[in-house]
């Protein structure tokens, strides 16, 4: 798109009295296809043309005239639009949609730059559960996105792993060990709901736990290695989830690794007059303006906060990384937690804390029946209940095998069945995680996690392996470079403007951090494909016109190239058989 914007700006700047780069900014898709291609309101030139939007672009499309590669140039209202010659349109998309050299969506906008993203950072010794999907799956995706718009990526855990609680686990645990049991994560979830409830009928409990953390504070060998062994077994239960998600990290550094780095963090903050003593506690307090409570840096018993943990880690992030951006893919409930860790480094003369985004996502609650259906129920940290990501993960995958055993048509399909089970019932988990944007609240039924069909993630799959299918059943390698003149139909040019847009999809998705714009654009893209794949009449793919045959084969290339990028970028396969 970026070289019609360039000609028609060329052409539009003299007229206008402002650069080609200022008038290229301003060309969008039209709203409404019919119109043209791309097009540019006419209001910004009002008031230096002393003239009304409408005559402007009026007089601009006579002035301008149809040249190459245009075919019209129109007025509508006050809006001049464009008319790419489609055969030249045609080509430019489809050839660079298939160059295997540069996947259709990449670019070089974060060339020589550094993202940090923070993402799922669960707590250690508590079991992943549904709640922890939404970071960890739109971290990992926005993650992509600014990968495939060349910046420099570093995924990093900040794993919960140092407070007060472990304290508690120690006791519980101390217990058990002594009655020769050894613990996986269900069970340090266990123990630490024993303790709560053990600690409800025997008040000296409480006083044994803050003794094990002093302890493990201290560096007791003990306690540190009863501290290991939690970290240990949840690190190898959270790393086998991230592998059935597609989902990976540069670095796990947790809370405790900033231990060491706290007391310097702290003296920077007071040697720039901003912390004080109030009641007992250091803290930061803010102007009236910011209308924000102080940030609590350290308890009058002397231990130090989350907050304290992730002003140390900024400030180690960024001397390690030099990053340009910091995002924190954490709950919207965190918001003042974010907002008065930013203000202080803001406030500590930090230029680079301009560059920290708290990507908010809404709220997960659960709907009715969530807990009576066969799951594992249990408390989520004391009380409540969680549904663990596990059990998800399981229940779509059986839900997908008696689906695929179900329909399966040819015995390849069915031989493949297990695993093609996991690709689509974890492809459904994370595609709903992409169905609305991120903001949005989302309450967890088994129905919406577990949708096969529909606007979904496996519906996405499925086009991807129904266009390989063609692809095979075409049988011979496509060139390189493909005329793609042929194609002249309304339909077939709808799906390569669709196939134009996505360039932007992607720019845009990742400047707002939201992957959910690629999901939307993917079911947008698969909808107008099939239009063209059903109307059979009219588009027969492989048919006696070599030219053109060809010409459809690549269209249908293109299009499964762009769902393929697309998918990865999400998390999903894309399998070339269903
Ligand atoms: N462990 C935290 C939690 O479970 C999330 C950590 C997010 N990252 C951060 N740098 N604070 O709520």
């Amino acid at each position: 798109m970026q070289r019609y914007f360039a000609a028609a700006a060329e052409r539009l700047a003299p007229l206008v009295n402002m650069e080609p780069v200022a008038v290229a900014g301003l060309f969008g898709p039209c709203p409404n296809p019919e119109m043209g291609d791309f097009g540019m309101p006419c209001f910004p030139f009002a008031k230096a043309l002393k003239k009304a939007p409408a005559a402007i672009a009026q007089e601009l499309a006579a002035t301008l005239g149809v040249q190459a590669p245009f075919v019209a140039v129109t007025a509508t209202g006050p809006y001049l639009n464009f008319r790419i010659a489609p055969a030249s349109f045609a080509n430019d998309v489809l050839n660079a949609a298939r160059d295997r050299a540069k996947p259709w969506g990449s670019g070089t906008s974060g060339a020589g730059k550094t993202v940090l993203v923070d993402y799922s950072s669960p707590n250690i010794a508590k079991p992943l559960a549904i709640h922890h999907i939404r970071s960890t799956i739109i971290g990992a995706a926005l993650a992509r996105l600014y990968a495939l718009s060349g910046w420099n990526v570093e995924r990093v855990n900040h794993l919960g792993d140092w407070g007060t609680n472990f304290g508690q686990l120690m006791v519980s645990y101390k217990k058990e060990e002594a009655a020769g049991k050894s613990v996986d994560i269900h069970e340090l979830l266990r123990l630490y709901i024993r303790f709560h409830q053990d600690a409800a009928d025997d008040e000296s409990l409480q006083g044994e736990a803050k003794a094990w953390f002093v302890k493990l504070e201290q560096g007791d060998a003990e306690a540190r290695r009863l501290w290991k062994i939690f970290c240990d077994e949840s690190l190898k239960s959270f790393q086998a989830l991230y592998k059935k998600l597609n989902v990976g990290f540069d670095h796990y550094i947790g809370e405790s690794f900033y231990n060491d780095l706290i007391d310097a963090t702290l003296q920077r903050i007071a040697d720039k007059g901003l912390s004080e003593m109030s009641e007992g506690a250091l803290v930061v307090k803010f102007p009236e303006a910011d209308n924000m409570p102080p940030c609590l840096l350290r308890k009058q018993d002397g231990s130090t906060l989350y907050a304290t943990r992730d002003l140390a880690a900024a400030e180690y992030r960024h001397g390690r990384f030099g990053f340009d951006k910091c995002l924190y893919v954490v709950a919207n409930q965190q918001e003042l937690h974010f907002r008065q860790v930013f203000g202080v480094l803001k406030r500590m003369g930090y230029a680079w804390a301009d560059g920290m985004e708290h990507v908010k996502f809404g709220m997960l609650s659960f709907g009715e029946g969530v807990f009576e259906d066969g799951v594992r129920v249990t408390g989520s940290t004391r009380k409540g209940r969680i549904v663990f990501l596990e059990d998800v993960l399981e229940k779509a995958k059986a839900r997908a095998k008696d689906l695929i055993l179900e329909n399966a048509r040819d015995d390849e399909v069915r031989a493949g069945a297990e695993a093609l089970a996991e690709t689509i019932g974890t492809g459904a988990v994370i595609f709903n995680e992409f169905i609305q944007r991120r903001m949005k609240d989302v309450i967890f039924t088994w129905d919406r996690a577990l949708n096969l069909q529909g606007d979904s993630g496996p519906y996405l799959q499925y086009t991807h392996a129904r266009l390989s299918s063609v692809l095979r059943k075409y049988g011979a390698a496509l060139p390189e470079t493909i005329d793609f003149s042929p194609l002249a139909t309304p339909v077939e040019l709808d799906v390569v403007r669709c196939i134009a847009r996505f360039p932007e999809v992607v720019e845009r998705a990742t400047r707002d951090c939201e992957p959910a714009m690629v999901a939307e654009y993917l079911l947008g893209l698969s909808a107008e494909f099939n239009r063209f794949f059903t109307d059979k009449a009219n588009h027969r793919i492989i048919g006696d016109d070599a030219a053109l045959t060809v010409a459809r084969v690549g269209l249908t290339d293109a299009v499964r190239r762009v769902l393929a990028v697309g998918l990865g970028v999400l998390g999903l396969d894309a399998p070339e058989r269903m």
